[in-house]
């Protein structure tokens, strides 16, 4: 059986990190006799968008549908097109049109990296952000009334519902029942944002009693914040809205050293349509062209994707493999956000020898 798997390297950086993304995917792939059937397009970036007049093809939907999975690098490059069109053009097209309900977001402290946290050592940092990924403060309800006048109005809602909230909060919850420490951390803001959010919280508690193993504990999104960086320890499973999740998962990486390891899995749990994998970060352009970007967050997202296609073996070895290098600490190899002065290159191609052993 073959996977077919859509590759998409976008903008900026999401052009260097993804060769060695997928790098380590074939190395890992060729060692398990994985068979993969990678199909690459050039749509979904910036530059599809200058030809084309918009960041997708009519057709997009057709094309992808029947991918077991899609493996995104970046997209954005706000010079040329602002953020607003080319993001709700093609990633937010992606997450809602195939209902990738689930983004899960990995947040671990890595042998060899430094926290910016003082004291901080490898297993301090070890929790999973589940966002929620289709609704929520992403919303295209609102919009503006008197346009360019002293009276302009603006209005964009929060819409959560009960399926939607419901069936990340399960998958959060199976997620840290499955956890040694089987604990589920909720964030919300529910003193300030009084409707969609204290009714988020009773969502928690209605689905606790499924759960009796796990332990549930809340934070108002503000004092979570602070609780990041003050006892990142304290973390197992955090589940939270569209929005917070994205904030949170930049807050936990960044704990880490860097946002540049971080991967992401936008997950169709029923697979009716395929799952995207991708980094947390963007395409980075004040660092694009040097040949610098950290290809981690890109090749962790391989190993996120091979265990998602039933290859949970294949994408340990790719996790060993990048761990071992980056424990080794050679500063020829990592690239400058770990304390290097190697290349996405040397650092991949470092972790795709590691791969095939
Ligand atoms: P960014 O993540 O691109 O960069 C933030 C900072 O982190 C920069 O200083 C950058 O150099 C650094 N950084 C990011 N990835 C790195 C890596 N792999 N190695 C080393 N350093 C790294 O965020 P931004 O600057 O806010 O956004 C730039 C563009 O990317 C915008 O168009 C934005 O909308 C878009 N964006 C896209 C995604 C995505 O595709 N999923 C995510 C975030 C931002
Ligand atoms: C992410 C990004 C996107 C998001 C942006 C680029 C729309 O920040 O994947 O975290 O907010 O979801
Ligand atoms: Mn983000």
């Amino acid at each position: 059986m073959s996977h077919r798997i859509a590759v998409i390297p976008g903008d900026g950086i999401g052009k260097e990190v993804m060769p060695e993304g997928l790098r380590a995917l074939e190395a890992a792939a060729a060692r398990f006799s994985i068979n993969l059937n990678l199909e690459h397009f050039d749509f979904a970036s910036c530059d599809y968008y200058l030809e084309h007049g918009q960041m997708l093809p009519d057709d997009w939907f057709e094309q992808l549908k029947d991918a077991d999975a899609i493996f995104y690098g970046a997209v954005g490059w706000p010079d040329t097109v602002p953020d607003h069109v080319s993001l709700w053009g093609s990633l937010l097209q992606f997450r809602r049109r195939f209902d990738q309900y689930v983004n899960l977001r990995p947040c671990k402290l890595l042998p060899g990296i430094k926290s910016p946290l003082a004291d901080r050592k490898p297993g301090d940092i070890d929790f999973y952000v589940v966002r929620e990924n289709t609704e929520g403060e992403y919303s295209s309800v609102g919009g503006k009334m008197f346009e360019g006048t002293d009276r302009e109005v603006v209005i964009q809602e929060t819409v959560m519902t009960r399926t939607g909230v419901d069936r990340v909060l399960k998958y959060a919850y199976e997620l840290a029942q499955s956890r040694p420490r089987k604990k589920l951390t909720s964030a919300t803001k529910s003193n300030g944002i009084a409707i969609t959010m204290p009714w988020w919280d009773e969502r928690v508690v209605a689905m606790s009693g499924s759960y009796p193993e796990v332990s549930v504990d809340k934070f108002h999104i503000d004092i979570l914040t602070a609780n990041f960086v003050m006892h990142p320890d304290w973390f197992d499973v955090v589940v939270a809205s569209n929005l917070f999740g994205d904030i949170l998962s930049d807050l936990g990486p960044a704990c880490t050293g860097t946002i540049g390891v971080a991967p992401s899995a936008n997950i169709n749990p029923e697979g009716t349509f395929p799952s995207l994998f991708e980094p947390v970060h963007g395409s980075a352009p004040d660092i694009f062209g040097k040949g610098i970007a950290n290809p981690i967050g890109q090749i962790w997202s391989a190993a996120m994707m091979l265990e998602h296609l039933g290859h949970p073996e294949a994408g340990q070895a790719i996790v060993d493999a990048f761990e071992a290098v980056l424990a080794e600490g050679d500063e020829a190899i990592l690239t400058p956000d770990v304390g290097g002065h190697g290349t996405t290159e040397s650092l991949g191609r470092a972790i795709a020898e590691r791969i095939t052993g």
